[in-house]
Formats: C-alpha cells, structure tokens, sequence
C-alpha cells in the first residue's frame, strides 16, 4: 500500500522540519533544506508541500536572496512532480508579534502583518496555490482588560475582508481557510474552535471566499468530537482544508502523527471524508495535508519513517473504511439502527402546522412507551467498526 500523488497527500515544510526546539529544550534536530525535503517527500509519494513564509525565505532576507530561494525551490517543484497547494504566513515567531498580528493593540503591528501576508500571498499565487491558511496563534490574550475582544474582532474581519480584497482585485484564484485553535501559544487564542470560526466567516464581507482549515488536534484539546465539527463545516460548505494529526486528550497540542492519538476517531475521519459525501462518495477533495510534528525523540531518519506513517495510516484506515461500508452485516446493522431514516423530512412534502396538528398519530396516538422502549443498536454497529479498525472482518 503506497503512496500517490492521487492520495492528494501533503506536508508542510515546518512539519518535517521542525528542529523540536520546545520550551523547556534546544533542538534536537538539525534545520532541514526546503529543497532536500520536496525530493524527500516525493520519494515518499506525497503530492504537496506547503510554507509559511519564512519557511521558504528566511525572515530579513533581501529581495536577491529571496529570489534565488524561490528559484532553487521552484527547480525542486519541478524536477519531482510536488505542488503547492497551499501557503500561510507566519505571524508569530518574531517578538513584534507577540500582542497579536491582524489584532495586535498596536496599530503598527497590524498595518505591517497585512503588508507581510500580501507579500506571501502574491508568492502563493506564483507557485499556483488555491488555499491560504490563516492560523491566528497570537491572536489571543492573556490579560482580561488589557484586550477589548469585540474590537479585537472587528480588526481581525478588517484585515480577512482587506487580504480577500486584495486577492480579487489580483485576479488571484486563492481561497482563505481559517484555522482554529483554543490556546498555545496565547492563554486564550481568537476563533477557538471550529464554531466561533464559522460564525466568524458568516460576518465577513468577502464570506464566499473564505472557509476553514480545521486541526484534528485542536478540537481535541477542547475535548470537542472532531468528527462532528468537521461533518458540520461541511454541512455549511466550508471544508476548504484540512489538518490531520493526532492527539491524545485534553492537553498541551501535541501534533501527534495521524492515528497515533485517537484512532477510533481517525477511523471515523477518513470514513466521513471518503463515503461522506453524495451515494457514498467522497466529501472532500481537497489536500490530505499532514500538520504534525516528528517527536522531539526522533532522529533524521524518524522524521521520514513519521512522514511516511501518516499517508500509510490513512491509507490503512481508507481500506478499512472501505470494508466496512461494503460489509452487509454493517449494511444491515445501519439498517437496524434506522440511520437512513433521519434524511426523511420530519413534516411530508407541503404539510403545514395545521396538518400536524390534525395528526392523531403524531401525539394523542403514539405510543410513546414503545418508542421508549425500542433500542437502536448502536453498540452492534459500533463493535462492528472496531472489528474491521483491527482488521478482525
Ligand atoms: C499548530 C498549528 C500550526 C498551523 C500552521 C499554519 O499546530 O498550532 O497547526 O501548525 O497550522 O502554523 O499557520
Ligand atoms: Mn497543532
Ligand atoms: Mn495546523
């Protein structure tokens, strides 16, 4: 079972290459060449490789240098097949943004994080990018007063409606993801969870263009179901990415490798994103784009063997979702737990109020105790998902 560029598979340059430098330790890695990692991922059959800005071009550097950065990555991109299907900016390394970038108290700050997003963005659309992730990690606070939230949330919608602008009036084909995530590095970061960053989109003026990039891990930390948050962002038409990874319970964000946290939910993931959508199809079509970290225990050769367990892992879990649907005693477990059912209506077609009022058998008939009664079988089918997760059918 490997790879292919139909996969869809993605990683970013600040996965593979994160160096695990963390609070309390130094690196324990070495920094890795864009270039070395496009070639290194191809091998491994992923089909995309995505950037922050200073992924690529380190920050600081002069426009001579960042054009031969860009040029040498581009030779990579071409000799290997790789795309670019995404970029995002990196605001929040540097300590100018340390209140904030788009929300920062300093009006400054803020001026300069649109003007380093459009530099990025202009360099996503050079390289083809249709997705541009924002991920707001110092957009938060600490301090209860110190941060007026309301006018926080009225410069963030200020800059996503002025960046869309800006992409329009560019003729750039390139969609805004929102990613959310409750806290790290602020105590408490802006658009926490998949349901303030929806009702943060359906504000915006430039709404059509803009959708989310939702983290397994980061709902997960919140002790949110995932899977749930992600069958309701496409409920609302707005899954224009994703980051998977894993995650083990409430805690610090651990960018675990796909399936090395929850499995069960990884299960239930891939299952929604390959038979969720029309007949049974897929419901997504976008990137599988892996945003975890090797494990800071890990030398060179883990962080491929890591790279490679995600996309096998996936690939593992399609097959298994696979089986599953195709098994008929799932077919007829469904059947048994009445899952097609809620896709009726519950009013027929032009029934009005009156007409369910008129209908005895909607309350002064129905027996209530026999509906009380009835079980709905759901742990048959739940056992029959943990048979074919293990590979037990
Ligand atoms: C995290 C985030 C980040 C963002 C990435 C894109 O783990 O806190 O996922 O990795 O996705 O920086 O801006
Ligand atoms: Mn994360
Ligand atoms: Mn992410």
């Amino acid at each position: 079972m490997e790879p292919t560029p139909d996969d869809k598979f993605s990683f970013g340059l600040w996965t593979v290459g994160w160096p695990a430098r963390d609070p309390f330790g130094d690196a324990t890695r070495p920094p890795l060449d864009p270039v070395e990692t496009v070639h290194r991922l191809a091998a491994l059959g992923a089909y995309g490789v995505t950037f922050h800005d200073d992924d690529l071009v380190p920050f600081g550097s002069d426009d001579d240098a960042r054009t031969k950065v860009v040029a040498r990555f581009r030779e990579a991109l071409d000799a290997t097949g790789l795309v670019v299907p995404m970029a995002t900016t990196n605001l929040f390394t540097h300590p100018v943004f340390k209140d904030g970038a788009f929300t920062s108290n300093d009006r400054d700050v803020r001026r300069y994080a649109l003007r380093k997003v459009m530099r990025n963005l202009d360099l996503a659309a050079e390289l083809g990018a249709r997705t541009y992730v924002f991920w707001g990690g110092r957009e938060g606070a600490e301090s209860p007063a110190g941060k007026d939230v309301r006018a926080a949330l009225d410069r963030y919608r200020e800059a996503i409606d002025t960046l869309a602008a800006y992409v329009v009036d560019r003729g750039y084909g390139i969609r805004f993801a929102l990613e959310p995530k409750p806290n790290e590095p602020r105590g408490d970061i802006l658009l926490p969870t998949i349901g303030h960053a929806l009702a943060f989109v359906a504000s915006l003026e430039h709404r059509d263009r803009v959708g989310l990039n939702p983290e397994v891990g980061h709902e997960q930390m919140t002790g949110l179901n995932f899977v749930h948050g992600i069958a309701q962002v496409l409920w609302h038409g707005k899954l224009f990415h994703i980051d998977l990874n894993g995650q083990r319970g409430v805690r610090f964000d651990q960018d675990l490798v796909f399936g090395h946290g929850d499995l069960l939910d990884a299960f239930a993931l891939v299952d929604l994103l390959e038979h969720g959508g029309p007949g049974g199809g897929p419901a997504y079509d976008g990137p599988r784009h892996f945003d975890y970290k090797p494990r800071r225990t890990e030398d060179l050769a883990g962080v491929w063997e890591s790279a490679a367990a995600n996309m096998r892992t996936y690939l593992l879990l399609r097959e298994r979702a696979r089986a599953f649907r195709a098994d008929p005693e799932v077919q007829e477990a469904l059947a048994a737990c009445r899952t097609a059912e809620l896709a009726t209506p519950t009013l027929a077609d032009g029934e009005t109020v009156d007409d369910l009022l008129a209908d005895r058998s909607a309350l002064e008939d129905f027996d209530v105790d026999a509906a009380g009664e009835r079980g709905y079988g759901y742990s048959r089918l739940d056992q029959l998902m943990v048979e074919h997760a293990l590979g037990a059918r």
